[in-house]
């Protein structure tokens, strides 16, 4: 028997055999994965997260469930309430599940500019949906803006604000951080995720950083676009956002709230290009079997980058934030990926599954 087939079992096991509080119940506790190819390729452990388990499909319904349990700790929410978020990605799918098993409204303020896809499935889990003109934070129109402000003038309403709420943050000290180092045995020694609102990476890294005394690597990882990997690799300069990314969910223009708290334990930051992140996308799946959107297959990039940075014998830890269902009419249209440029990124043998027009 192999090490590999020692310490990790092939089974998914069962975490718990008694029933679980429906919807709510089902969020957290998601299984962390073993990437095989790049732990052989690199000597390391790679372990992924597996947030698509969620009953929501993504990292957020941990997030979402949090911001509205705040809410209703500060008494801010009470039955028969109100959930207004400004969202255009897998808050408002969390959100919109959270809110019909606890019997609230919500309301999903986002920009025009979004698929219909998005739309309907919001409207589909209950939401009331509001597509707004897209324009900058700084105007006072902007979808967050007319979320916050609808939300001040309803009574028992709140406004989840994801991005400066940090209870999208505590969500992941109490829940993913704990998940991690007791699947890993406290034996992790590197961990690495992108960033939207931060939740999930300051949560986790300070669950780690405390528990581990401060031995757990923690590396941001950033795509083109956002300001954050120039942020700390300037030591704190908040530098004009340039390029842009095929990666959805992901990606700042400042410190956010969630972040704000733990920007001192950030060891290093990664800046993982379009290429690399659409080649680590279908190099997943032809070896792994996994099926992930663009932000996961970047944390994994990032994962498999730290791996080598750190040198063999070490534990890496990344997140797969939701799985490819949503993104699929992109990532595997050969159209899509042509008018990014990045057919050629694709290992010719990996081609195969460009299978979309
Ligand atoms: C697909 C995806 N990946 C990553 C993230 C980033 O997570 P966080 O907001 O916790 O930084 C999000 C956030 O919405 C997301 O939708």
């Amino acid at each position: 028997m192999s090490a590999a087939h020692r310490l990790y079992s092939t089974a998914r096991y069962i975490t718990s055999s008694k029933p679980l509080q429906g919807f709510v119940g089902a969020i957290g506790n998601t299984p962390l994965l073993r990437i095989s190819s790049l732990s052989k390729e690199t000597g390391c452990e790679i372990l992924a997260k597996a947030e698509f388990m969620n009953p929501g499909g993504s990292v957020k319904d941990r997030a979402a469930l949090f911001v509205v349990e705040a809410a209703e700790k500060s008494g801010q929410l009470r039955p028969g309430g109100t959930v207004v978020e400004g969202t255009a990605g897998n808050t408002g799918i969390g959100l919109a599940h959270v809110c019909r098993a606890k019997g609230y409204k919500c309301v999903i303020y986002m920009p025009n500019t979004q698929s219909q896809e998005k739309i309907d499935l919001l409207k589909m889990l209950g939401a009331d949906v509001r597509p707004v003109p897209a324009v900058p934070f700084d105007d006072p129109m902007n979808y967050n803006h007319q979320a916050k402000r609808y939300a001040e003038q309803l009574e028992n309403a709140v406004w989840t604000n994801q991005f400066d709420n940090t209870a999208n943050r505590q969500a992941h000290i109490e829940t993913t951080g704990p998940e991690i180092w007791q699947q890993t045995d406290g034996k992790v020694d590197g961990f690495t995720c992108s960033t939207g609102t931060a939740g999930t990476f300051a949560g986790i890294t300070r669950y780690l950083k405390d528990k581990s005394g401060g031995r757990v690597r923690a590396v941001l990882a950033d795509p083109p676009g956002s300001v954050l990997y120039s942020y700390f690799k300037s030591g704190g300069k908040l530098t004009e956002r340039s390029g842009s990314s095929i990666t959805e969910g992901i990606g700042q223009g400042r410190v956010t709230d969630n972040l704000k708290q733990d920007v001192e334990l950030v060891d290093d930051a990664y800046n993982i290009k379009d290429e690399v992140t659409i080649a680590m996308l279908y190099r997943l799946l032809d070896t792994e079997g996994l099926y992930i959107g663009a932000s996961s297959a970047l944390n994994v990039a990032a994962a498999y980058q730290l791996a080598k940075d750190m040198g063999p014998g070490h534990t890496i830890v990344t997140i797969i934030a939701d799985g490819a269902y949503r993104y699929q009419s992109r990532l595997f249209s050969r159209k899509w990926l042509e008018s990014k440029g990045l057919v050629d990124a694709i290992p010719q043998h990996l081609q195969k599954y460009i299978v979309l027009p």
